[in-house]
Protein backbone atom coordinates (compact mmCIF):
# COMPACT_ATOMS: atom_id res chain seq x y z
CA UNK A 1 0.00 0.00 0.00
CA UNK A 2 1.03 3.62 -1.02
CA UNK A 3 -0.11 6.61 1.00
CA UNK A 4 -1.15 9.63 -1.39
CA UNK A 5 -1.67 12.73 -0.20
CA UNK A 6 -4.06 15.47 -1.63
CA UNK A 7 -5.07 12.66 -4.46
CA UNK A 8 -8.27 14.45 -5.28
CA UNK A 9 -7.22 17.22 -6.50
CA UNK A 10 -5.44 17.96 -10.51
CA UNK A 11 -2.26 15.80 -10.21
CA UNK A 12 -2.95 13.89 -7.37
CA UNK A 13 -6.41 12.47 -9.01
CA UNK A 14 -4.71 11.67 -12.07
CA UNK A 15 -1.60 9.98 -10.01
CA UNK A 16 -3.99 7.69 -8.62
CA UNK A 17 -5.71 6.62 -11.93
CA UNK A 18 -2.57 6.29 -13.60
CA UNK A 19 -1.12 4.01 -10.89
CA UNK A 20 -4.11 1.68 -10.55
CA UNK A 21 -3.94 1.12 -14.59
CA UNK A 22 -0.41 0.28 -14.09
CA UNK A 23 -0.60 -2.46 -10.60
CA UNK A 24 -3.04 -3.23 -8.11
CA UNK A 25 -1.28 -1.96 -5.15
CA UNK A 26 -3.61 -0.31 -2.86
CA UNK A 27 -4.11 3.43 -2.35
CA UNK A 28 -5.05 5.15 0.97
CA UNK A 29 -6.12 8.65 -0.41
CA UNK A 30 -5.57 11.63 2.36
CA UNK A 31 -7.17 14.71 1.17
CA UNK A 32 -9.02 17.56 2.96
CA UNK A 33 -11.08 18.38 0.14
CA UNK A 34 -10.63 21.94 -0.03
CA UNK A 35 -12.16 23.93 -2.78
CA UNK A 36 -9.51 22.09 -5.29
CA UNK A 37 -10.17 18.33 -3.78
CA UNK A 38 -12.87 16.98 -5.97
CA UNK A 39 -13.77 13.13 -5.35
CA UNK A 40 -15.68 13.47 -8.54
CA UNK A 41 -12.14 12.84 -10.18
CA UNK A 42 -11.67 9.53 -9.19
CA UNK A 43 -15.77 8.44 -10.01
CA UNK A 44 -14.31 6.08 -12.21
CA UNK A 45 -12.50 3.46 -8.74
CA UNK A 46 -16.35 3.78 -6.91
CA UNK A 47 -16.32 0.32 -5.41
CA UNK A 48 -12.93 -0.21 -6.26
CA UNK A 49 -11.27 -2.30 -3.10
CA UNK A 50 -7.96 0.05 -4.75
CA UNK A 51 -8.58 2.93 -3.29
CA UNK A 52 -9.52 3.86 0.11
CA UNK A 53 -10.49 7.47 0.80
CA UNK A 54 -9.78 9.25 4.02
CA UNK A 55 -11.09 12.83 4.20
CA UNK A 56 -8.61 14.74 6.68
CA UNK A 57 -6.08 17.56 7.03
CA UNK A 58 -1.75 16.53 6.26
CA UNK A 59 -1.11 18.63 9.25
CA UNK A 60 -3.39 16.89 12.03
CA UNK A 61 -0.50 14.76 13.43
CA UNK A 62 -2.85 12.12 15.47
CA UNK A 63 -4.97 11.13 11.83
CA UNK A 64 -2.35 10.73 10.05
CA UNK A 65 0.06 8.67 12.67
CA UNK A 66 -3.25 6.35 13.16
CA UNK A 67 -3.51 6.17 9.48
CA UNK A 68 0.20 4.58 9.19
CA UNK A 69 -0.26 2.76 12.32
CA UNK A 70 -3.03 0.93 10.98
CA UNK A 71 -2.14 0.89 7.00
CA UNK A 72 1.76 0.56 7.45
CA UNK A 73 2.28 2.18 3.73
CA UNK A 74 5.64 1.17 2.28
CA UNK A 75 5.69 4.76 0.71
CA UNK A 76 3.99 8.12 0.79
CA UNK A 77 3.25 10.66 -2.20
CA UNK A 78 2.82 14.05 -0.67
CA UNK A 79 0.75 16.01 -3.49
CA UNK A 80 -1.39 17.75 -0.34
CA UNK A 81 -1.04 21.51 -0.95
CA UNK A 82 -2.68 24.86 -1.35
CA UNK A 83 -1.41 25.23 -5.71
CA UNK A 84 -3.02 28.83 -7.24
CA UNK A 85 -0.23 31.73 -7.13
CA UNK A 86 -3.05 33.86 -7.62
CA UNK A 87 -4.83 33.11 -4.40
CA UNK A 88 -1.57 32.84 -2.67
CA UNK A 89 -1.12 36.22 -3.33
CA UNK A 90 -4.92 37.65 -2.38
CA UNK A 91 -4.55 35.19 1.05
CA UNK A 92 -1.14 33.54 1.66
CA UNK A 93 -2.52 32.26 5.26
CA UNK A 94 -3.69 28.72 3.96
CA UNK A 95 -0.58 28.21 2.14
CA UNK A 96 1.48 28.92 5.08
CA UNK A 97 -0.87 26.86 6.63
CA UNK A 98 -1.01 23.68 4.74
CA UNK A 99 2.63 24.20 2.52
CA UNK A 100 4.55 24.56 5.32
CA UNK A 101 2.93 23.73 9.15
CA UNK A 102 0.88 20.68 6.77
CA UNK A 103 4.24 19.34 5.27
CA UNK A 104 5.78 19.99 8.85
CA UNK A 105 3.25 17.63 10.65
CA UNK A 106 3.25 14.83 8.03
CA UNK A 107 6.95 14.87 8.06
CA UNK A 108 6.44 14.60 12.11
CA UNK A 109 3.55 11.59 11.96
CA UNK A 110 6.09 9.89 8.95
CA UNK A 111 9.41 10.03 11.05
CA UNK A 112 7.66 8.59 14.00
CA UNK A 113 5.88 5.77 11.87
CA UNK A 114 9.28 5.33 9.75
CA UNK A 115 12.01 5.31 13.26
CA UNK A 116 9.55 3.55 15.02
CA UNK A 117 7.28 1.28 13.80
CA UNK A 118 9.17 0.22 10.58
CA UNK A 119 12.27 -2.72 11.30
CA UNK A 120 14.64 -4.05 8.94
CA UNK A 121 13.39 -4.30 4.93
CA UNK A 122 10.43 -2.38 5.32
CA UNK A 123 12.43 0.18 7.21
CA UNK A 124 14.78 0.66 4.00
CA UNK A 125 12.79 0.13 1.77
CA UNK A 126 10.16 3.37 2.97
CA UNK A 127 10.13 6.45 0.97
CA UNK A 128 8.64 9.83 1.75
CA UNK A 129 8.12 11.78 -1.89
CA UNK A 130 7.70 15.05 -2.12
CA UNK A 131 5.84 16.50 -4.92
CA UNK A 132 7.18 20.10 -5.54
CA UNK A 133 7.48 22.91 -8.26
CA UNK A 134 10.11 24.86 -10.66
CA UNK A 135 8.33 28.14 -9.17
CA UNK A 136 10.95 27.89 -5.88
CA UNK A 137 13.88 28.36 -8.33
CA UNK A 138 12.20 31.77 -9.25
CA UNK A 139 11.98 33.56 -12.68
CA UNK A 140 14.42 33.60 -15.50
CA UNK A 141 16.01 35.61 -17.92
CA UNK A 142 15.08 35.39 -21.45
CA UNK A 143 18.78 33.89 -22.39
CA UNK A 144 19.11 31.78 -19.17
CA UNK A 145 19.87 28.50 -19.09
CA UNK A 146 17.02 26.42 -17.63
CA UNK A 147 16.55 25.54 -14.02
CA UNK A 148 18.84 22.79 -13.16
CA UNK A 149 18.53 20.81 -9.87
CA UNK A 150 21.36 22.72 -8.84
CA UNK A 151 20.09 26.46 -9.05
CA UNK A 152 19.55 28.39 -5.68
CA UNK A 153 16.00 28.58 -4.77
CA UNK A 154 14.89 32.06 -5.00
CA UNK A 155 10.68 32.32 -4.42
CA UNK A 156 8.88 34.71 -5.29
CA UNK A 157 5.16 34.32 -4.90
CA UNK A 158 3.66 33.32 -1.13
CA UNK A 159 2.87 29.95 -3.02
CA UNK A 160 6.49 29.66 -3.97
CA UNK A 161 8.14 30.41 -0.73
CA UNK A 162 5.57 28.11 1.20
CA UNK A 163 6.75 25.56 -1.32
CA UNK A 164 10.43 26.63 -1.11
CA UNK A 165 9.66 26.01 2.22
CA UNK A 166 8.78 22.44 2.55
CA UNK A 167 11.52 21.26 0.12
CA UNK A 168 13.52 23.07 2.89
CA UNK A 169 11.98 21.04 5.37
CA UNK A 170 12.08 17.72 3.41
CA UNK A 171 15.55 18.28 2.88
CA UNK A 172 16.53 18.52 6.38
CA UNK A 173 14.40 14.99 7.73
CA UNK A 174 16.80 13.93 5.35
CA UNK A 175 19.80 15.36 6.82
CA UNK A 176 19.35 15.31 10.31
CA UNK A 177 17.44 12.14 10.75
CA UNK A 178 17.92 10.07 7.72
CA UNK A 179 14.28 10.24 6.65
CA UNK A 180 14.56 8.46 3.17
CA UNK A 181 13.18 10.98 1.44
CA UNK A 182 12.73 11.83 -2.22
CA UNK A 183 11.78 15.26 -3.92
CA UNK A 184 10.46 16.45 -7.82
CA UNK A 185 10.31 19.70 -8.90
CA UNK A 186 7.65 19.95 -11.75
CA UNK A 187 6.73 22.13 -14.68
CA UNK A 188 3.81 23.72 -15.22
CA UNK A 189 1.60 20.81 -15.80
CA UNK A 190 -2.13 20.36 -17.94
CA UNK A 191 -4.78 17.75 -18.64
CA UNK A 192 -7.89 16.06 -17.26
CA UNK A 193 -9.24 17.40 -14.06
CA UNK A 194 -7.30 20.51 -14.08
CA UNK A 195 -9.40 23.25 -12.33
CA UNK A 196 -10.61 25.96 -13.77
CA UNK A 197 -8.74 28.72 -11.99
CA UNK A 198 -5.64 28.26 -13.89
CA UNK A 199 -4.81 29.44 -17.48
CA UNK A 200 -5.36 26.64 -19.82
CA UNK A 201 -8.51 25.28 -18.33
CA UNK A 202 -10.10 28.63 -17.35
CA UNK A 203 -9.41 29.69 -21.31
CA UNK A 204 -11.40 26.51 -22.24
CA UNK A 205 -14.39 27.30 -19.89
CA UNK A 206 -14.51 30.97 -20.73
CA UNK A 207 -14.07 30.81 -24.53
CA UNK A 208 -17.20 27.97 -25.14
CA UNK A 209 -19.06 30.33 -21.64
CA UNK A 210 -18.33 33.08 -24.61
CA UNK A 211 -16.32 34.72 -21.49
CA UNK A 212 -12.81 37.50 -21.51
CA UNK A 213 -9.97 35.17 -22.22
CA UNK A 214 -8.01 37.19 -19.48
CA UNK A 215 -4.09 37.52 -20.57
CA UNK A 216 -2.62 38.76 -17.87
CA UNK A 217 -0.50 41.91 -18.54
CA UNK A 218 1.74 41.32 -22.44
CA UNK A 219 0.96 37.73 -22.15
CA UNK A 220 4.74 37.12 -23.06
CA UNK A 221 5.33 35.50 -19.97
CA UNK A 222 6.62 31.76 -20.66
CA UNK A 223 6.18 28.44 -19.23
CA UNK A 224 7.07 24.96 -19.74
CA UNK A 225 4.40 22.86 -20.34
CA UNK A 226 3.99 18.78 -18.85
CA UNK A 227 1.26 16.78 -19.69
CA UNK A 228 -0.04 15.93 -16.57
CA UNK A 229 0.01 11.78 -17.49
CA UNK A 230 4.40 12.39 -17.62
CA UNK A 231 4.24 13.47 -14.48
CA UNK A 232 2.60 10.72 -12.80
CA UNK A 233 5.34 8.29 -14.61
CA UNK A 234 7.68 10.78 -13.73
CA UNK A 235 6.99 10.43 -9.82
CA UNK A 236 6.40 6.53 -10.25
CA UNK A 237 10.01 6.23 -11.65
CA UNK A 238 11.60 8.38 -9.04
CA UNK A 239 9.79 6.48 -6.32
CA UNK A 240 10.76 3.46 -8.06
CA UNK A 241 14.47 4.31 -8.69
CA UNK A 242 15.54 7.96 -7.35
CA UNK A 243 18.45 8.19 -5.48
CA UNK A 244 17.71 9.05 -1.58
CA UNK A 245 17.74 12.53 -0.83
CA UNK A 246 17.87 13.63 -4.25
CA UNK A 247 16.17 16.02 -5.88
CA UNK A 248 15.01 15.81 -9.42
CA UNK A 249 13.54 17.83 -11.79
CA UNK A 250 10.81 16.97 -13.93
CA UNK A 251 9.99 18.78 -17.28
CA UNK A 252 8.19 18.45 -21.06
CA UNK A 253 10.85 20.46 -23.06
CA UNK A 254 7.87 22.92 -23.63
CA UNK A 255 8.86 26.55 -23.45
CA UNK A 256 5.70 28.42 -24.45
CA UNK A 257 4.66 31.80 -24.24
CA UNK A 258 1.05 32.56 -22.53
CA UNK A 259 -0.14 34.21 -25.45
CA UNK A 260 0.91 31.42 -28.03
CA UNK A 261 -0.78 29.05 -25.25
CA UNK A 262 -4.02 30.72 -25.62
CA UNK A 263 -3.70 31.42 -29.48
CA UNK A 264 -3.30 27.49 -29.59
CA UNK A 265 -6.18 26.46 -27.56
CA UNK A 266 -8.64 29.08 -29.62
CA UNK A 267 -7.42 27.64 -33.01
CA UNK A 268 -8.01 24.17 -31.48
CA UNK A 269 -11.41 24.94 -30.25
CA UNK A 270 -12.06 26.48 -33.88
CA UNK A 271 -11.66 23.30 -35.10
CA UNK A 272 -13.75 21.00 -32.67
CA UNK A 273 -16.49 23.17 -31.29
CA UNK A 274 -16.42 26.21 -33.42
CA UNK A 275 -18.29 29.70 -32.51
CA UNK A 276 -22.50 29.65 -33.13
CA UNK A 277 -21.79 32.72 -34.80
CA UNK A 278 -18.57 31.63 -36.88
CA UNK A 279 -16.10 34.01 -35.26
CA UNK A 280 -12.56 33.02 -33.97
CA UNK A 281 -12.43 32.43 -30.49
CA UNK A 282 -9.32 34.32 -30.24
CA UNK A 283 -11.93 37.61 -30.52
CA UNK A 284 -12.90 37.29 -26.51
CA UNK A 285 -8.76 37.26 -25.90
CA UNK A 286 -8.92 40.27 -23.03
CA UNK A 287 -5.74 41.68 -21.69
CA UNK A 288 -6.10 42.59 -17.83
CA UNK A 289 -4.22 43.92 -15.67
CA UNK A 290 -1.14 42.18 -14.67
CA UNK A 291 -0.29 39.63 -11.64
CA UNK A 292 1.90 41.35 -8.72
CA UNK A 293 5.56 40.10 -9.07
CA UNK A 294 5.06 37.84 -11.99
CA UNK A 295 7.75 35.70 -12.95
CA UNK A 296 8.43 36.18 -16.47
CA UNK A 297 9.95 32.79 -17.22
CA UNK A 298 10.12 29.11 -16.26
CA UNK A 299 12.11 26.55 -17.76
CA UNK A 300 12.90 22.90 -16.63
CA UNK A 301 16.21 21.15 -17.48
CA UNK A 302 15.05 17.46 -16.86
CA UNK A 303 18.78 16.11 -18.07
CA UNK A 304 19.07 14.46 -14.48
CA UNK A 305 16.13 12.20 -14.90
CA UNK A 306 16.68 11.23 -18.13
CA UNK A 307 19.92 10.28 -17.32
CA UNK A 308 20.21 8.52 -13.72
CA UNK A 309 16.43 7.22 -14.02
CA UNK A 310 15.81 6.96 -17.79
CA UNK A 311 12.35 9.29 -17.79
CA UNK A 312 11.47 11.25 -20.99
CA UNK A 313 7.84 12.89 -21.76
CA UNK A 314 5.62 10.96 -23.66
CA UNK A 315 3.73 13.82 -25.11
CA UNK A 316 4.46 16.65 -26.91
CA UNK A 317 2.72 19.58 -26.32
CA UNK A 318 0.81 19.56 -30.06
CA UNK A 319 -0.30 16.06 -28.64
CA UNK A 320 -1.22 16.93 -25.06
CA UNK A 321 -2.69 19.45 -25.66
CA UNK A 322 -5.37 18.49 -27.97
CA UNK A 323 -6.18 15.74 -25.85
CA UNK A 324 -6.94 17.91 -22.97
CA UNK A 325 -9.10 20.04 -25.17
CA UNK A 326 -10.70 16.90 -26.32
CA UNK A 327 -11.25 16.06 -22.59
CA UNK A 328 -12.98 19.32 -21.16
CA UNK A 329 -15.20 19.43 -24.24
CA UNK A 330 -16.49 15.55 -23.16
CA UNK A 331 -16.50 16.55 -19.60
CA UNK A 332 -17.95 19.54 -19.23
CA UNK A 333 -20.43 18.34 -16.47
CA UNK A 334 -16.98 18.06 -14.46
CA UNK A 335 -16.49 21.60 -15.18
CA UNK A 336 -19.83 23.45 -14.38
CA UNK A 337 -20.11 20.98 -10.82
CA UNK A 338 -16.48 21.88 -10.02
CA UNK A 339 -17.01 25.89 -10.55
CA UNK A 340 -20.27 25.99 -8.65
CA UNK A 341 -20.57 27.78 -5.85
CA UNK A 342 -18.00 29.51 -3.50
CA UNK A 343 -15.62 29.58 -6.40
CA UNK A 344 -17.92 31.17 -8.92
CA UNK A 345 -18.47 33.90 -6.62
CA UNK A 346 -14.41 34.14 -5.90
CA UNK A 347 -13.57 33.43 -9.44
CA UNK A 348 -16.43 36.36 -10.56
CA UNK A 349 -14.50 38.72 -7.87
CA UNK A 350 -11.09 38.45 -9.75
CA UNK A 351 -11.74 38.38 -13.58
CA UNK A 352 -15.56 39.82 -13.52
CA UNK A 353 -16.24 36.09 -15.07
P1 LIG B 1 -4.63 21.02 -6.61
O1 LIG B 1 -4.82 22.35 -5.96
O2 LIG B 1 -5.40 20.66 -7.82
O3 LIG B 1 -4.89 19.86 -5.54
C1 LIG B 1 -4.44 19.93 -4.22
C2 LIG B 1 -5.16 18.84 -3.42
O4 LIG B 1 -4.69 18.90 -2.07
C3 LIG B 1 -6.68 19.05 -3.35
O5 LIG B 1 -7.33 17.83 -3.56
C4 LIG B 1 -6.92 19.56 -1.93
O6 LIG B 1 -8.19 19.20 -1.42
C5 LIG B 1 -5.80 18.88 -1.19
N1 LIG B 1 -5.41 19.59 0.03
C6 LIG B 1 -5.20 20.92 0.19
N2 LIG B 1 -4.87 21.19 1.46
C7 LIG B 1 -4.84 20.00 2.12
C8 LIG B 1 -4.53 19.61 3.45
N3 LIG B 1 -4.19 20.52 4.38
N4 LIG B 1 -4.59 18.30 3.78
C9 LIG B 1 -4.95 17.37 2.85
N5 LIG B 1 -5.26 17.69 1.59
C10 LIG B 1 -5.20 18.98 1.22
O7 LIG B 1 -3.06 20.94 -6.86
P2 LIG B 1 -2.27 20.19 -8.04
O8 LIG B 1 -2.15 21.10 -9.20
O9 LIG B 1 -2.83 18.83 -8.21
O10 LIG B 1 -0.82 20.10 -7.38
C11 LIG B 1 -0.44 18.97 -6.59
C12 LIG B 1 0.96 19.18 -6.08
O11 LIG B 1 1.85 19.32 -7.18
C13 LIG B 1 1.13 20.44 -5.22
O12 LIG B 1 2.01 20.13 -4.17
C14 LIG B 1 1.76 21.45 -6.17
O13 LIG B 1 2.55 22.37 -5.48
C15 LIG B 1 2.59 20.54 -7.05
N6 LIG B 1 2.82 21.02 -8.42
C16 LIG B 1 1.78 21.42 -9.21
C17 LIG B 1 2.03 21.82 -10.51
C18 LIG B 1 0.92 22.24 -11.44
O14 LIG B 1 1.19 22.67 -12.56
N7 LIG B 1 -0.35 22.11 -11.06
C19 LIG B 1 3.35 21.83 -11.01
C20 LIG B 1 4.37 21.40 -10.16
C21 LIG B 1 4.11 20.99 -8.88
P1 LIG C 1 -1.26 29.56 -13.84
O1 LIG C 1 -2.00 28.54 -14.62
O2 LIG C 1 -1.96 30.28 -12.74
O3 LIG C 1 0.07 28.85 -13.32
P2 LIG C 1 1.39 29.51 -12.63
O4 LIG C 1 1.08 30.88 -12.19
O5 LIG C 1 1.62 28.58 -11.48
O6 LIG C 1 2.46 29.44 -13.68
O7 LIG C 1 -0.74 30.66 -14.86
C1 LIG C 1 0.06 30.30 -15.98
C2 LIG C 1 0.49 31.58 -16.65
O8 LIG C 1 -0.67 32.20 -17.23
C3 LIG C 1 1.07 32.61 -15.69
O9 LIG C 1 2.11 33.32 -16.37
C4 LIG C 1 -0.10 33.54 -15.40
C5 LIG C 1 -0.88 33.51 -16.70
N1 LIG C 1 -2.34 33.68 -16.58
C6 LIG C 1 -2.99 34.60 -17.41
O10 LIG C 1 -2.38 35.31 -18.23
N2 LIG C 1 -4.35 34.70 -17.30
C7 LIG C 1 -5.08 33.95 -16.40
O11 LIG C 1 -6.31 34.10 -16.33
C8 LIG C 1 -4.38 33.02 -15.57
C9 LIG C 1 -5.12 32.16 -14.58
C10 LIG C 1 -3.00 32.90 -15.71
Amino acid sequence: MILVTGAAGFIGSNFVLDWLAQCDEVVLNLDALTYAGNLENLASLEGDARHLFVKGDIGDFDLVASLLARYKPRAVVNFAAESHVDRSIHGPEDFIQTNIVGTFRLLEAVRAYWGGALEGDAKAAFRFLHVSTDEVYGSLEKDDPAFSESNRYEPNSPYSASKAASDHLVRAYHHTYGLPVLTTNCSNNYGPYHFPEKLIPLVIHNALAGKPLPIYGDGQQIRDWLYVKDHCSAIRRVLEAGRLGETYNIGGWNEKPNLEVVHTLCAILDDLSPRGDGKPYKEQITYVKDRPGHDRRYAIDATKIERELGWKPAETFETGIRKTVRWYLDNQAWVTNVTSGAYREWLGKQYGA
